[in-house]
């Protein structure tokens, strides 16, 4: 029997929305071979080359790091006009990797994320998003400052973290103007920051919870991953020695509520109470080999020979299951 072929789908969008840039999907590529599975690189930059891509070759199941089909390899700043690769391989039929289409739109809006896990009653910060509320709505000071829509702490910088009207009103200005987006503003969340990854679906569901830290003299006034943190190898993720069955039930409760599926991977950060709060959910998580987050916590509790391969076995199979279960 021939062998399933996982085709990895990229394009210029790869890294600022994806798993990375093409030398991460080439160690992609290497880890689901690695794993017995046939695989095809397909990179694309739009709907045409996406089918054209498809149909080139064998494709059992789909693995994008794309939410869409962008020129921008900086930022993600979704178009209004934005075509969907989930969308599209719904309409072809082709089973892939990761959340439905509905899921991923709704986990790349922060606002909406934190709409849908608040109806659940699951916790997250209070939020605005700013168009259609105004600054004037936000009654919570210090509040925080970012993109509804980007990752890698893109838009965010010592002044996200607001104390005052003016403060706020300059910081949401600059992100419509710099990033041409909406802004969420958040109660700011004080305490220690975790990242939470879930990997495989029902019973076979792992939720592994990691803490991030970067050297103290790092922060600035605040402890916050300024963007000028980010993919510098200055963060670290351990196994947290505190919120760890809150962290499990939170990640647990948000992955129902936003009907997450295969590998997803959620921030959190500890508020003035105490309590865990969750800043997002990102679906699809970096797969950068050693620096990610994700590869990073899969090692420390999955500490096998070539736990990179392991990883990537793992979430192409509980997908592949998933799909003809
Ligand atoms: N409400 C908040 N209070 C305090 N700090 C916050 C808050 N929201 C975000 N941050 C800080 O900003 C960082 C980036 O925020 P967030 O995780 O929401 O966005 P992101 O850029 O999409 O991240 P990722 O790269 O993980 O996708 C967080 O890691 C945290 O340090
Ligand atoms: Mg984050």
């Amino acid at each position: 029997m021939e062998k399933p072929c996982v085709v990895l789908l990229t394009g210029s969008g790869g890294d600022a929305q994806g798993w990375g840039n093409m030398s991460v999907t080439e160690a992609v590529f290497g880890a689901v071979k690695a794993n017995g599975f046939d695989c095809r690189i397909v990179t694309a930059e739009s709907r045409k080359e996406m089918e054209a891509g498809l149909q080139s070759g064998p494709c059992s199941l789909v693995w994008s790091a794309l939410y869409f089909f962008s020129p921008r390899s900086d930022i993600i700043a979704i178009p209004e006009d934005a075509v969907w690769v989930a969308d599209v391989l719904d309409e072809l039929h082709i089973p892939y990797i990761g959340p439905s289409a509905r899921t991923m739109k709704n986990l790349i809006s922060k606002f909406a994320t934190h709409e849908i896990l608040a109806a659940a009653g699951v916790a997250v910060p209070k939020h605005w998003l700013i168009p259609p509320a105004r600054p004037e709505d936000v009654s919570t000071f210090p509040a925080f400052v970012k993109p509804n829509g980007e990752s890698r702490s893109v838009g965010i910088n010592e002044k996200s973290v607001t104390c005052n009207p003016d403060e706020l009103k300059k910081q949401i200005d600059f992100i419509h103007r710099e990033l041409g987006q909406e802004a969420v503003i958040e109660e700011y969340l004080p305490g220690e920051e975790y990242t939470v990854m879930v990997i495989g679906n029902g019973k076979e569901q792992e939720i592994l919870p990691g803490r991030v830290t970067v050297p103290k003299e790092c922060y600035g006034k605040y402890p916050v991953l300024r963007s000028d943190l980010r993919g510098v190898g200055l963060t670290h993720v351990s196994i947290p020695d505190a919120h760890i069955e809150e962290a499990k039930g939170l990640a647990a409760a948000a992955c129902r509520a936003l009907q997450c599926s295969d590998h997803i991977r959620i921030d959190m950060k500890v508020g003035s109470d105490g309590k865990l709060r969750i800043m997002e959910v990102n679906g699809i998580p970096g797969l950068k080999p050693v620096k990610s987050w994700s590869p990073q916590i899969f090692a420390l509790y999955h500490p096998g020979e070539e736990p990179y391969r392991d990883l990537i076995g793992t979430i192409v199979s509980c997908a592949w299951e998933r799909a003809n279960g």
